[in-house]
C-alpha cells in the first residue's frame, strides 16, 4: 500500500515565533510518526528556523516554490540548492496561486520539476481545474493537460520521487471541499494517466494528495477513497489542533 502523505502549506502566513511554536508542537506530538509521511512548507524566511525546530524528528520541510536556476541574477527568487541548504527535502511546484495569481505556465512548471529533481528535492506537483472548467465539463482535459505537461520528460525512475496534489481551484481556501466522490474520480483519472505514461506499477506507487479546504471534519472521508493518498493542507495546517487530526485521519486509513 502507498504510504500516505500529509503536507502543510503555510502559504504567506504566521510569523517567526508562531512558525517555531507550531513546528515544536508538531515535533512533540507526531515527530516520531513513520507510518505516514508528514511535511510542512513554511514561508522561505522561516524555513531554517522551522527545520531547526524539527531537527531530530521525522517531519520533513519543503519550500512553497523555487526558481529554476541554482544561483545568479534573479532578484527576489530562491533556488533549489538554497532550499536544500536550509533543510528542505520537498518543494511545491505549480501551486494554483502561482499558476493563477503569479501567472506560471505549464512549461516553467515542468522545468521546475526537472530542476528540483536535479537539485535533490522531491517535487509536489499541483494540478487542478477552476470552477469555470468544472462547470463546462472540462475538468478531465485541464487536469490531464497539467499532469502531462508537468511530468513531460520525467523518467519512470524519477516518478518514485514525485507527489501529485490534486487541488481543485474552487475548493482552495473556500471552505467548499470537493466531495469524496469528486476527488476520487479525478485521482483515479490521474492514476490512469500515470499508468498510460509509464506503467501500472509506477501508477500504483504514485502518491496523489488531495488539497482544497481539507479539515479535521472531512479528512477521514476524503482519505477513505482508494486513490486519495493524503492531503495538501492550507488553512487547517496553521495550528497544531487543526492539523493533527488530519494526520491522524491519514494514519487511520486501512
Ligand atoms: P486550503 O489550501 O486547505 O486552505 O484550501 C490548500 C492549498 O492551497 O494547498
Amino acid at each position: 500500500m502507498r504510504k500516505l502523505f500529509v503536507a502543510g502549506n503555510w502559504k504567506m502566513n504566521l510569523d517567526l515565533k508562531a512558525s517555531c511554536a507550531l513546528a515544536s508542537a508538531l515535533k512533540a506530538q507526531v515527530g516520531n510518526v513513520d507510518d505516514v509521511t508528514i511535511a510542512v512548507c513554511p514561508p522561505f524566511v522561516y524555513l531554517k528556523a522551522v527545520a531547526d525546530a524539527l531537527a531530530g524528528s521525522k517531519i520533513a520541510v519543503g519550500g512553497q516554490n523555487m526558481w529554476t536556476e541554482p544561483d545568479g541574477a534573479y532578484t527576489g527568487e530562491v533556488s533549489g540548492p538554497m532550499l536544500r541548504d536550509v533543510g528542505c527535502t520537498y518543494v511545491i511546484v505549480g501551486h494554483s496561486e502561482r499558476r493563477h495569481v503569479i501567472g506560471e505556465q505549464d512549461a516553467v512548471i515542468n522545468t521546475k520539476v526537472h530542476k528540483a529533481l536535479g537539485f535533490g528535492l522531491k517535487p509536489i506537483l499541483c494540478v487542478g481545474e477552476k470552477l469555470e472548467h468544472r462547470q463546462a465539463g472540462k475538468t478531465e482535459d485541464i487536469v490531464s493537460g497539467q499532469v502531462r505537461a508537468g511530468l513531460k520528460g520525467v523518467t519512470q525512475q524519477q516518478m518514485a520521487l514525485i507527489t501529485v496534489a490534486y487541488e481543485p481551484v474552487w475548493a482552495i481556501g473556500t471552505g467548499q471541499n470537493a466531495t469524496p466522490a469528486q476527488a476520487q474520480e479525478v485521482h483515479a483519472l490521474i492514476r490512469r494517466l500515470a499508468a498510460g505514461l509509464y506503467d501500472r506499477k509506477t501508477a500504483d506507487g504514485l502518491v496523489i494528495q488531495y488539497g482544497g479546504s481539507v479539515k479535521a471534519e472531512n479528512a477521514g472521508e476524503l482519505m477513505s477513497q482508494p486513490d486519495v493518498d493524503g492531503a495538501l493542507v492550507g488553512g487547517a495546517s496553521l495550528g497544531a489542533a487543526k492539523f493533527l487530526p488530519i494526520i491522524q485521519a491519514a494514519r487511520n486509513k486501512k
